[in-house]
């Protein structure tokens, strides 16, 4: 049950139609918040939490974030050449983060079917699944409580955050017992993206999870829904009955930090100005600019 949790699965196989034209020959994942890929920041959460092994799972059209974590020969020699090291800095930072490893899902059959993927390379140890879509502010890490939760409990452990109950039809939704205490509440059903008036409770699953290994039986056995894809949540439900001695048994952790829904265009520009206004770099003027723009409105 205390077993480390080294390895992370990130899937990355969508077609990000809700981004077009922009994602027509470019996956989602490489759109840029402010300078780098809105998936580097994923991988860059990972790391920070000590996950070190990555499973991307892929499709057809992600070869530029195998191009991206890899090394860029020419350039880097380019860059050597004019002892540009800011740069060269910037370009190796990405090959070095962590151990890449890339599947493909074949069948887009949903997020379960995604993770289930992963199942050769994961092994029978608990392991983090982390979507590219939602960036977590870098300020506001929430793997480390969740890591702890899973020590305590055991299980499965799946990041809560409260939302207006009309957003919750865009999300899982998690019935709990109880009030929360110390950030944690006992997960008792989960229900995938549920009409207000059917919705258990408020709580939103996001796209961080840290799994028992007893997932890929149960998702290997659960039936596609009606849109014809196999849903995480529907497998987490069932753990979610199940005992510990089984690895059954499903936490939430209450996640109150920042976080954006980087495939969701006003989120995305949210995350760019947030991120941009309180750079070192870039802030002081963006802001200064910024001010004059709001200011222009009035
Ligand atoms: C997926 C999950 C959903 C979860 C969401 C978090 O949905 O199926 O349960 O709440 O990620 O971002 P998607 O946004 O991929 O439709």
């Amino acid at each position: 049950m205390n077993q480390v949790v080294r390895k992370a699965v990130v899937p990355a196989a969508g077609l990000g139609t809700r981004f077009l034209p922009a994602t027509k020959a470019t996956p989602k994942e490489m759109l840029p918040v402010v300078d780098k890929p809105a998936i580097q920041y994923v991988v860059e959460e990972a790391v920070a939490a000590g996950l070190t092994d990555l499973l991307f799972i892929t499709g057809r059209s992600k070869r530029p974030l195998e191009d991206h974590f890899d090394r860029n020969f020419e350039l880097e020699a380019s860059l050597r050449r004019k002892d540009d090291q800011e740069k060269l800095a910037l370009v190796t930072e990405s090959t070095d983060l962590a151990r890449i490893h890339y599947v493909r899902q074949g069948d887009p059959l949903g997020l379960g079917h995604a993770v289930l993927t992963a199942e050769d390379h994961i092994g029978n140890e608990p392991f983090a699944v982390m979507l590219g879509d939602d960036l977590i502010d870098p300020r506001d890490p929430i793997l480390p409580a969740m890591m702890e939760a899973r020590a305590r409990f055991g299980g499965s452990v799946v990041c809560l955050m409260e939302v207006p109950l009309q957003a919750i039809s865009l999300y899982g939704c998690a019935a709990v017992e109880g009030e929360p205490v110390d950030g944690l509440v006992r997960v008792t059903g989960l229900v995938e993206k549920p009409q207000p008036a059917d919705a258990p409770s408020s709580y939103a699953v996001i796209g961080r999870y840290l799994l028992d290994p007893a997932v890929f039986a149960i998702l290997a056995r659960t039936e596609p829904d009606r849109g014809g894809e196999i849903q995480l949540t529907d497998a987490l439900r069932v753990l979610a009955t199940m005992s510990a001695e089984e690895g059954g048994g499903v936490h939430g952790v209450i996640f109150s930090g920042r976080r954006y829904d980087t495939g969701d265009r006003l989120s995305y520009l949210q995350a760019n100005v947030v991120l941009a206004s309180e750079r070192d770099d870039l802030g002081p003027d963006f802001r200064d600019w910024l001010r004059g723009l709001v200011a222009s409105w009035s």
